[in-house]
This record gives C-alpha cells, sequence and structure tokens, in this order.
C-alpha cells in the first residue's frame, strides 16, 4: 500500500450506460434489497435462489432466527452454530451445467481456454457437462464416492474446473491444492484430509517452460497412505516433459475417461445423486496465524447461493459476457468466480493457463482483444505490475469489450485504482473492489455496479445478507457512522465455512472468540461517514505478499526444520508493489555460517517446504531475536527494523544485535 492509500475521499459515479442496464440502478435500491436480506432473509432468498436447481426445495432460510443470541455462536463443539436452507437437497452440479442444456446456453461457451503456448479451445454447456459427467462415470469405477476426499492438483487448465465439477457430481469432496505448493505442501494437505485419490498432470506451462507437476507429486505420493489412485493428464507431452505412471496405481487421464464405464457409474453420472444442503463440497487449506494451514469446509447449497448471487449482481453477468478471471483455481477465487459462481449464472468464461507477462506484458490485452472479454477480475498486485510497465502495452490493444473490471485480494491503492479506471477501462467501466476471504465463500463487501458510486481505495458497502460492522480494542461494535478498528461480520451467513476439517474447535476459536458470538475476519478497518470500508488489511500474523496468504507461523516453522536455523521470525514489510514483502530474522545454530550461501540454502528450503512463491524477500541473520521479558518475540519492533523505521545495525548484510535494541525498547 502507498501513503495516499486511506487518504482520497473522491468519488467515481457510474456510468448513464451502465445505470440504464444496471440490476439495481439506485443506492435506494441496493439498500431496500440489503434491507430485506437482513429483516426477511426467506423472502430475499426464496426470490435470489429461484435459477438454482433443489431436488428438495427448502422452506427455511435457517435452522437459526435472527439475531442470534451470542451463546449459539459457534455451535458447542466449535463448529458453526446454524445451517442453510435445511431440508433441502440438491446436486450443485444440475445449477451449474444440466439447467443450460435445455435453454440456449447449450451451444454457448462455457468456458474458452486460452494455453501459454498459444493453443485454444473451446467447451460449450453440452460439452462441459457431457466431460463432467464422463470423468465422475470414471472416477465412480476407481471406488470414489460420495463422502470421500479427491485432491485435485493442477494448473489452469479446463481439467481442473471439470474436476471440481466431477467431484461435486459425485458428492466428493474435493481439495484442490495450488500448482505452485511445493511436494511437502501437497503431502501434509492430501495427509490431512485423508484423500483417496489425486487428480494431477504432467505439468503445467508457466513462462515457457513446464512446472512438471507430476514428479512434485511423486515425491509427495511417498508419504501419502491413502491414495489409492493417481490420474495423470497429459498436459504437455513426454517430449517435453517426462512423467512415470506407477503400474497399478496411475492412470492416464484420456485412457480412463475413454473407458466404457459400467451401468451402474453412467446411471449415477448421468443422473446424479442428490445431497443434503450441508454436503461436503470443498476443503481449500489457508494459513492461519498459528499453527498448520487450515483445512476451510465449505457446504454445498450455502455456498452456491452465496455464489450465485455475488456472481450476478456483482459482476452483472448476462448472456453474451465474457468473463475473465486471472485467479488460479488453487485458491478460493478460482473456485468461487472461476467455476462455480459463472457457471450457475450460465456465464462463458475465460481461462488462461500462463503467466501475464509471457511472452510480453501485452498477454492479458491481447487475450481480451482476441476473444472480445468483456469482464475483467484480477489483483492489485497484477495492476501495479502493468501500471510499472507503462500504458504502451495496453494502448496496443482494442479493450473496447471491456464493460466492468473487478480488484480482489488485496488493498488497491487509489493510484492503482485510477490507472485501471483510465487505461483498462477508459473511464467508462466500474470498477468492483471486492472484499472477501477463504472462510467467507463469497464476496462480502463491494460497490455494486450501477447502483453504488466508487471511492477510489475504499472496498465499499456490505452484500447482501452481510451485516459488517466494526469493533474496538475493547470488542465494542461500532455500527454508524465513522470507525477505525477489527472488521467483523455480526451473523452468519450462508456460504460461511462451515468448520476446520477435522477441527470444529480450532475453527470456533479463530473466528468467533476475539469478539464472542461474532464472525473476526483478521482485518484492520475504517468505516468512513458515507458507510464505506477501507480495509487495512491483515492485523493477525499473517501477511499477503501480492495477494497471497501467508503465514508467519509456517514460515518460521519451515525455517527452523533447517539444520542450521535456531530460532526465526516472520514479518512484512511495506512494498510498492507486492503490497507487503517478507522479512524473516533467522538465528544460527552454534557453529553455523551466516552468509550468501546459507542464504540460499534457506531461500531454497522453504521451496521445498511450501513453494517458490512464499520465498522471502530479505532473510536478515541476528545474533537474538528481541523478546519481552516473558519471552514473546517483539513482533512490533521486527516490523519496525524490517520497515527501515528502526536501524538496527547500519550494515544490513551482517549480524544485527536486536537484543540491544529491545533492551533500548524496554527502557523507553
Ligand atoms: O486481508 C484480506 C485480503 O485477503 C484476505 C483473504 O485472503 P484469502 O483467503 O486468500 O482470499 C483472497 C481472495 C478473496 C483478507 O483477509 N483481501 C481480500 N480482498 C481484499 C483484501 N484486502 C483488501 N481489499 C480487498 N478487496
Amino acid at each position: 500500500m502507498t501513503e495516499s492509500t486511506a487518504k482520497t475521499n473522491e468519488t467515481v459515479a457510474p456510468s448513464e450506460g451502465f445505470v440504464a442496464q444496471a440490476r439495481v440502478a439506485s443506492k435506494e435500491a441496493y439498500e431496500a434489497l440489503w434491507r430485506q436480506s437482513i429483516e426477511d432473509p426467506t423472502t430475499f432468498w426464496q426470490e435470489q435462489t429461484k435459477d438454482l436447481v433443489f431436488r428438495t426445495p427448502w422452506t427455511a432460510f435457517s435452522d437459526g432466527v435472527p439475531p442470534y443470541s451470542e451463546g449459539e455462536i459457534p455451535g458447542p463443539d466449535g463448529a458453526a452454530p446454524m445451517t442453510f436452507f435445511p431440508g433441502a437437497t440438491l446436486n450443485l452440479t444440475e445449477s451449474c451445467l444440466d439447467r443450460h442444456l435445455t435453454t440456449p446456453a447449450r451451444t454457448r461457451a462455457a468456458l474458452i481456454f486460452e494455453g501459454e503456448p498459444g493453443d485454444t479451445r473451446t467447451l460449450t454447456y453440452f460439452e462441459l457437462h457431457r466431460e463432467t459427467v464422463r470423468l465422475a462415470a470414471a472416477l465412480a469405477d476407481l471406488g470414489v464416492q460420495a463422502g470421500d476426499r479427491v485432491a485435485i492438483y493442477m494448473g489452469m487448465v479446463p481439467e481442473a474446473a471439470i474436476a471440481m465439477l466431477a467431484c461435486a457430481r459425485l458428492g466428493a469432496t474435493h481439495t484442490v491444492v495450488f500448482g505452485g505448493f511445493s511436494s511437502d505442501a501437497l503431502r501434509d494437505r492430501i495427509n490431512d484430509c485423508g484423500a483417496k485419490v489425486l487428480l494431477t498432470q504432467d505439468g503445467a506451462w508457466r513462462r515457457g517452460h513446464a512446472v512438471p507437476l507430476k514428479d512434485m507429486a511423486d515425491t509427495a505420493l511417498l508419504e501419502t497412505p491413502t491414495i489409492e489412485k493417481v490420474v495423470v493428464l497429459a498436459r504437455i507431452g513426454a517430449e517435453r516433459c517426462h512423467s512415470h505412471l506407477k503400474p497399478g496405481r496411475d492412470i492416464d487421464w484420456h485412457d480412463l475417461v475413454s473407458r466404457v464405464p459400467s451401468p451402474k457409474s453412467i446411471e449415477r453420472a448421468i443422473r446424479p445423486a442428490a445431497f443434503d444442503a450441508e454436503h461436503p463440497l470443498f476443503v481449500l487449506y489457508t494459513s492461519g496465524s498459528t499453527g498448520k494451514p487450515k483445512g476451510v469446509l465449505h457446504t454445498t447449497a450455502g455456498y452456491l447461493a452465496g455464489v450465485h448471487v455475488t456472481s450476478k449482481y456483482v459482476f452483472d453477468l448476462r448472456e453474451g459476457d465474457l468473463y475473465f478471471c486471472t485467479a488460479d483455481v488453487g485458491w478460493i477465487t478460482g473456485h468461487s468466480y472461476l467455476v462455480y459462481g459463472p457457471l450457475s449464472c450460465g456465464a462463458s468464461i475465460l481461462l488462461y493457463e500462463g503467466a501475464p507477462n509471457f511472452p510480453d506484458w501485452g498477454r492479458f490485452w491481447s487475450v481480451i482483444e482476441r476473444h472480445g472479454v468483456s469482464i475483467l477480475y484480477t489483483a492489485p498486485t497484477a495492476i501495479r505490475a502493468f501500471m510499472r510497465q507503462g500504458e504502451e502495452w495496453p494502448n496496443r490493444y482494442d479493450l473496447s469489450s471491456l464493460r466492468l473490471l473487478g480488484s480482489v485480494g488485496e488493498p488497491i491503492n487509489p493510484e492503482a485504482w485510477l490507472w485501471y479506471h483510465r487505461t483498462i477501462g477508459a473511464e467508462r467501466c466500474p470498477i468492483v473492489d471486492t472484499w472477501w476471504q477463504t472462510e467467507t465463500g463469497s464476496i462480502m463487501l463491494t460497490t455494486l455496479p450501477g447502483a453504488v458510486a466508487a471511492k477510489p481505495g475504499a472496498t465499499g458497502l456490505p452484500l447482501f445478507g452481510v451485516e459488517m460492522t466494526i469493533a474496538d480494542d475493547e470488542g465494542a461494535l461500532h455500527d454508524r457512522g465513522a470507525a477505525n478498528g477489527k472488521l467483523v461480520i455480526k451473523r452468519p451467513w450462508p456460504s460461511m465455512a462451515r468448520t476446520l476439517w477435522n477441527d470444529n474447535v480450532r475453527y470456533g476459536e479463530t473466528y468467533w472468540k476475539a469478539i464472542p458470538g461474532r464472525y473476526f475476519t483478521g482485518d484492520g478497518a475504517r468505516r468512513d461517514e458515507d458507510g464505506y470500508f477501507w480495509v487495512t488489511g491483515r492485523i493477525d500474523d499473517v501477511l499477503n505478499v501480492s495477494g497471497h496468504r501467508i503465514g508467519t507461523a509456517e514460515i518460521e516453522s519451515a525455517l527452523v526444520s533447517h539444520s542450521a536455523v535456531a530460532e526465526a521470525a516472520a514479518v512484512g514489510r511495506p512494498d510498492e508493489m507486492k503490497g507487503q514483502a517478507l522479512v524473516v530474522f533467522v538465528t544460527l545454530k552454534e557453529g553455523k555460517q551466516a552468509g550468501p550461501v546459507l542464504k540460499n540454502e534457506l531461500a531454497a528450503h522453504i521451496d521445498r517446504e511450501i513453494g517458490k512463491f512464499a520465498r522471502p524477500d530479505e532473510i536478515r541473520f541476528t545474533d537474538a531475536l528481541p523478546k519481552t521479558r516473558s519471552g514473546k518475540i517483539m513482533r512490533r519492533l521486527l516490523k519496525d527494523v524490517a520497515a527501515g523505521t528502526v536501524r538496527a545495525n547500519q550494515d544490513t548484510s551482517t549480524l544485527e544485535d536486536l537484543g540491544v535494541l529491545a533492551k533500548l525498547q524496554a527502557e523507553d
């Protein structure tokens, strides 16, 4: 974030053209709909979920009656206190696929794929449905049943979306592991949820090279006793990316789906079972402030309702739109707004495989021009990187097909907002900054396009069913007027995470204890006089580096697992490009030599333990970590040292005596 982030208060109204066709065309209309969603949720959700397919329709919105008493949240064992749409049964894929087969969407593109090398492929709704059914039948023949966990370790290829949908069709709970994670990270996630099958690919294209996913998976698979079968897509081909299929365990994807499935499996895939509204849909691992990554569990009906309604209103998805979400399927944005949300609206999605700057900085703009993308959803980090390369890149392309722009993942600074608005959106396209989290399942804060003016740098107002507020240090809630503090959600909402896999207690403690009975987001925020929320970022020990959520505890435990390291502390430093940069302070064991060789070794160690994206930007050796008398690491001080506001040592490449600094601070 840059200096000016929280300072502008300029408003940018939507264009007349956009307002004229908007679903919600004024602030009053938005407020009326929001009020209905809070005061009469049953009527609101009945109307808003009428396009979705339920086998047994729901009658009650939830099994709790708002407002909820504090004692009810969370439930007694720590898990979510309530269920949404109780009694309903559904197969989520019928809302995303089957329902479009009887409409003109049947022959329309559901998915347009562009590979990094330039290959393209289009799947109509009919074809996406057919491919999903085929894979679901094949997986059923491999023994996958409702309730089983299936891991997906893939890049950005259509089969990744097909894999998710096929699992959902069978009622198997998928866990997608981002392709940038290392073997060790994949192994830990597979073991935590006990996945039975792994879907992967030989390699994924990234900047002209093949990332050897299957090789990395093979290393993980040495220590994953629950995996019975591995399905391998040949994306790259044996000439450029050799991968070995282990007999009896590994199956080639195309061989698998071209087999004739058993009649029972065909039946199950074509006319899939309906599942309970609270059936576990997926587990997605994310970083927390302590301990190992958390397996965030989302269930079926509430999640679908949340992503459907937000896709429709926030992105204004309509027939004929081509929607380009640049997030990876391995993160929540890829789940909710690349796959499930847009497909539930019958939109056409654009899936691009590779790096934004390959072969050059014009790639995204060229994709938009050639395919006629109308909606772009990307991250501030990417916008800032494009900004640095200059307007000449986007200016070479015809971007006139764009009509709406979105931002997600971290605060967008006003400079980046304005550049996005002028250079990419030609001041014609509304920008929706969207605040949400893996745990919230769907977007919680934004400025509804066509209804609400945007403020560059602010996220916006609460979405339907979301009662957002600010808590002060004492935990008191400030529901109205200007306020500054912790960002808190007052009541449960349909798409919220129901628990952490196998860890109800941690779920309760992480989210519902800081402000008893309310959901604490982990973020700090300010609400201005107009009710707009300005999210400033995490206030717990979680970092946001280029939109990647990184837990300091994970980095620290990865570092101390190295034989030379005695202690480690990871902190964030403000960074103009990345939002935050990752700085680690390390003390060494007796006799270990600090220096560039060890720095490289530690960076490579993080690559192995977590993944390259979590590599520290700076590694600093120190004689001791500054600690309070009770032995707690003084993180605040380390942050100041990392930011350069306190100088520990003029020459940062040598050992720092942070102990002295700690003493000085204690004496202050
Ligand atoms: O700190 C907030 C930041 O990203 C965190 C959630 O990260 P993750 O679960 O990986 O999900 C990212 C994509 C939804 C939040 O706690 N964050 C996300 N969107 C914004 C944001 N911070 C400011 N503005 C946003 N629009």
